[in-house]
């Protein structure tokens, strides 16, 4: 059974990231998709809310399960017998840091390899960052949130503050 796992704060799911979890999918038996519980940076949703969100926008995927994982990637990975970490890579500038993160995780854990998928055009300019800064603001968010939860989102942006 090829396990994958596409680890990352989903604060909250983009449609970037359906895009890539939706291709990721394709290619292996199992994709898990690892939600971090402990995101450094502010989030304004919580681990709970971002699980669930994942789990509402990956419903049509069946081999597709989700999770969430406190520490290191790599162990979590490990745990899971996964044979492969996924990420979505938007343009150039993402590349500096997912180098890193990959090196890294390579060091921590030789035998899961980094798979690196493209972002479908569409979606190139797409990050939760944007989804919300332009939702905080009552700015249309339909291209850059999945339907399922775009109603939730929307108004979770225009009444919470973080
Ligand atoms: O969606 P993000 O915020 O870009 O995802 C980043 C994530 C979750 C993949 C990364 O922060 C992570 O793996 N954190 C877990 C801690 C870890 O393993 N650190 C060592 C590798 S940098």
């Amino acid at each position: 059974m090829r396990i994958w796992v596409y680890p990352g704060s989903f604060d909250p799911v983009t449609s970037g990231h359906l895009d890539i979890v939706t291709r990721a999918s394709r290619l292996c038996d199992r994709l898990i998709v690892a939600v971090l519980n402990n995101i450094s940076k502010q989030a304004v949703f919580t681990a709970e809310e971002r699980v669930v969100m994942l789990d509402r926008a990956v419903a049509g995927l069946p081999n597709v399960e989700t999770a969430r994982f406190d520490g290191l990637l790599a162990e979590f990975a490990k745990a899971r017998g996964a044979e492969a970490i996924v990420r979505g890579l938007r343009a150039v500038s993402d590349f500096e840091m997912e180098f890193q993160i990959a090196t890294m995780n390579r060091r921590l854990a030789p035998q899961v390899e980094t798979v690196f998928i493209m972002t479908s055009t569409e979606h190139s300019f797409v990050s939760s960052t944007i989804a919300k800064d332009v939702g905080r603001h009552g700015g249309d968010i339909s291209d850059l949130i999945p339907e399922v939860n775009r109603e939730f989102v929307k108004n979770a942006l225009l009444t919470r503050r973080s």
